[in-house]
């Protein structure tokens, strides 16, 4: 059994006053929890402070990115012992954003989920296709070659956690429909029984990002192999978090 996860990448938002704000209201609006891991992924700057004042809750905390060094002269980089020594438990690795202009390969998206498995963080690994590879009919070659290269050699065991994220509904308002979210996760699920087995292709968290908000998330979670959202702008506020964490907890894992 699988459960739903909630899990918010902020991005490049918020002060430190605002996630202070939204951790203390966040904690004291949570429902109590059957079906649903809350996962929030502040800037780096502020995931200690995020992890300090959800200590005792059901929130989770993330970094939304890890050096590839463990340690050394690499201004600026933040090493996945240090995210750990935080208290946060996840890292997003690969988002299409640090693909995109930080020019991340699957090579090094590879070594990053050697780093942060080292350090018994739980990877939550970004993937997804363009607007023109889709339209070319290119989506399962490039979610499979995203797959075979950054898992390239990674001994797969849980706790991991896969995001299919199509660029295109990426800060678009365009979701992908829940049954083209669907058919990617199943082709996710069947490629991780082909190349581990039953069991991790059955337990494996598989989230779908891109445009998930309070009024699209029910369809998408209903879907056999959705297991929940990666949410940008929606998970900014904390009340749309609250309504799609309630939803979340309404509907059978
Ligand atoms: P939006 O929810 O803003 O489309 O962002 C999705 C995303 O990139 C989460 O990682």
């Amino acid at each position: 059994m699988r459960k739903n996860y909630i899990a918010g990448n902020w991005k490049m938002n918020k002060t430190l006053v605002d996630t202070q704000d939204f951790a203390i209201n966040l904690s004291n609006k949570l429902p109590e929890l059957k079906n649903t891991e809350i996962i929030i992924c502040p800037p780096s700057l502020f995931v200690y402070e995020m992890a300090i004042l959800t200590k005792d809750t059901a929130i989770n905390v993330g970094a939304q990115d890890v050096s590839v060094h463990e340690k050394g002269a690499f201004t600026s980089e933040i090493s996945a012992a240090m995210i750990k020594s935080t208290g946060a438990k996840y890292c997003i690795v690969g988002h299409s954003e640090r693909r995109k202009y930080h020019n991340e390969t699957d090579e090094i998206i590879n070594q990053k989920l050697f780093v942060l498995l080292k350090n018994e963080l739980t990877p939550i690994l970004c993937i997804g296709e363009s607007a023109e590879e889709r339209e070319n009919n290119l989506t399962d070659k490039v979610i499979i070659k995203q797959l075979s290269k950054g898992l390239k050699n990674v001994e797969l065991s849980v706790p991991f956690i896969i995001a299919y994220e199509p660029i295109w509904a990426i800060g678009t308002g365009n979701t992908a429909t829940p049954e083209m979210a669907e058919e990617v996760h199943l082709l996710i699920r069947n490629w991780l029984k082909e190349n581990y087995n039953e069991k991790i292709s059955q337990t494996i968290p598989i989230l779908y990002g891109g445009s998930v908000k309070p009024s699209n998330i029910e369809e998408l979670l209903k879907q056999p192999n959705i297991d929940g959202g990666l949410i940008g702008g929606a998970s900014l506020e904390v009340d749309s978090m609250r309504e799609m964490i309630k939803i979340s907890e309404n509907i059978e894992v």
